[in-house]
C-alpha cells in the first residue's frame, strides 16, 4: 500500500480498523490472521481462528467454500451479496462476501486468499424492503392480468357448464359439477389474493390500529390459532394510522396466520406489539422527500424461524414452505403495505420470528 502522507498507519492497522471480518487463508484451507472484526462477527476469539482450517469455523456447505475454490482456480476476485452465514455461533441472514487472491510484485498468485465479510447494513436491509414493495407491485400488475385473463373467462366456463347440466346424460352431470367447483376454487384464489380491487379505489382515513389488531387476534382466537397464545402490548398513546381498516386487518391476520401455523400448540406464543418511533424517515423512490413512518406494530413468535434460504424471497409470491401453502399471504401484506406507504420486514431466528410493520400516521 502507498501513500502520500508522511506518517500513515500501516497496512495492519488499517486492516484492523476495518468494519468488515478480515480473514486470510493460506493454500491449505488454515486461517492465518484474521483481524478485530472477524473475531466480533464470527464471535470466536483470534486464538481459535488462526491456525484452524476455514471449514471448522464456516460449515464445509456454506457457498464462502466454493468462492475460495473459485479465486484459487481465477486467481481473481470475486465479491457476492445476500449469502447466509450460519456457523455454530452466529447466524447472520445476509452478509457480502469479497474475496482476493494475494499476488506478488509479478503478480504470481502466492497462494493466499484474502477473505472479507460485512454483514448487511440498515441500508441495504432497507434496500431489501424496496424489494419487497417491487414485490408488492408485481403482485399488483398480476392482479390486473388475472382480472382480466383469468376471472373473465373463468365466469364464461362456468355459465357455460350450467346451461350444460341441463342437458348432459345423469351420468355426466358429475362432471358438471367438477367444472363448476374447480371454477369456483380458482375464482376464491383469485379473490384471496385481495387482486382484484384497484388500490385506488380503496378509500383511506385514519384508522385506530388497536382495534385493527384487536380484530384480527379475535379471529385468530376463535378460528385458525386456537390454542395458541396471544399476547396483545400495546402503547395506548398511539395516534391513528392513514390506511384502509379492512386491509389493515388483511395483513395483520395474514402475519398472525403464519405465525399460528408454524408453532406448536402447546407451547405457541405471539406477542403483538405497538410503539410510535421517531425519526424513521425512509427515503422512497418516487417520493419527493423522505417519508415518516413513526407507526410500529410487531407480530413475534417463539416458532423455529424462517428458513435461512428463504429469507431472501420471503415477500415473492409463490414462495412457500408448507404443504398446500399458496405462498401468497406475505406478498399479499408487500402489497398492501406497500400501497400504504408503510414498509414491512422480517427478522427471524430459530425462537423468535419477528415481522415489523412500519406505517404513517393519519394527518392532523
Ligand atoms: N412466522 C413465521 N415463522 C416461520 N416461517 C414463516 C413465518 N411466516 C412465514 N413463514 C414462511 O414464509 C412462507 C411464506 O408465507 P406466505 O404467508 O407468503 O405463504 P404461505 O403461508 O405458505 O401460504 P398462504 O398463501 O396460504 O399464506 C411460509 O410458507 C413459511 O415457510
Ligand atoms: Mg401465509
Amino acid at each position: 500500500m502507498q501513500s502520500l502522507a508522511k506518517s500513515t498507519p500501516g497496512p495492519a492497522a488499517i486492516v484492523e480498523a476495518l468494519s468488515a471480518a478480515v480473514l486470510v487463508i493460506d493454500a491449505d484451507g488454515i486461517i492465518c490472521d484474521a483481524n478485530p472484526s472477524a473475531e466480533q462477527i464470527l464471535q470466536t476469539s483470534l486464538h481459535g481462528l488462526v491456525g484452524h482450517s476455514l471449514d471448522v469455523i464456516i460449515p464445509d456447505d456454506s457457498p464462502i467454500h466454493a468462492l475460495v475454490r473459485q479465486v484459487r482456480s481465477s486467481s481473481a476476485s470475486i465479491a457476492d451479496h445476500g449469502i447466509p452465514l450460519e456457523t455454530q455461533r452466529v447466524t447472520i441472514p445476509a452478509i457480502s462476501v469479497q474475496l482476493a487472491p494475494v499476488l506478488d510484485s509479478n503478480g504470481r498468485d502466492q497462494g493466499f486468499v484474502v477473505l472479507s465479510l460485512s454483514p448487511h447494513t440498515i441500508a441495504q436491509r432497507i434496500d431489501q424492503q424496496l424489494l419487497h414493495r417491487h414485490a408488492g407491485r408485481s403482485v399488483a400488475a398480476m392482479s390486473a392480468l388475472l382480472a382480466h385473463e383469468v376471472k373473465n373467462p373463468l365466469a364464461s366456463i362456468r355459465g357455460a357448464a350450467q346451461l350444460m347440466e341441463t342437458s348432459v346424460a345423469e351420468e355426466d352431470r358429475e362432471l358438471v359439477t367438477l367444472i363448476c367447483d374447480e371454477v369456483d376454487r380458482i375464482n376464491s384464489l383469485v379473490d384471496r389474493m385481495g387482486l382484484a380491487a384497484d388500490p385506488r379505489s380503496l378509500e383511506r382515513g385514519p384508522v385506530n390500529i388497536h382495534e385493527v389488531l384487536e380484530r384480527a387476534c379475535r379471529l385468530a382466537e376463535t378460528g385458525f390459532g386456537e390454542g395458541i397464545r396471544l399476547i396483545e402490548r400495546y402503547d395506548p398513546s398511539l395516534p391513528p394510522a392513514f390506511g384502509h381498516h379492512d386491509q389493515l386487518i388483511q395483513v395483520f391476520v395474514n402475519l398472525i396466520k403464519n405465525a399460528c401455523e408454524v408453532l406448536g400448540r402447546d407451547r405457541g406464543e405471539i406477542i403483538i406489539s405497538t410503539a410510535y418511533q421517531h425519526g424513521v424517515r425512509i427515503a422512497v423512490p418516487g417520493a419527493a422527500k423522505p417519508v415518516d413512518l413513526p407507526l410500529v406494530v410487531r407480530v413475534q413468535d417463539n416458532g423455529p424461524g424462517v428458513p435461512l434460504d428463504m429469507q431472501p424471497h420471503l415477500f415473492d409470491p409463490f414462495v412457500s414452505a408448507k404443504p398446500g401453502g399458496h405462498g401468497l399471504g406475505l406478498a399479499i401484506v408487500a402489497k398492501i403495505v406497500s400501497e400504504h406507504g408503510g414498509l414491512v420486514e422480517c427478522d427471524s431466528e430459530p425462537g423468535r420470528t419477528t415481522f415489523t410493520v412500519m406505517l404513517p400516521v393519519a394527518a392532523g
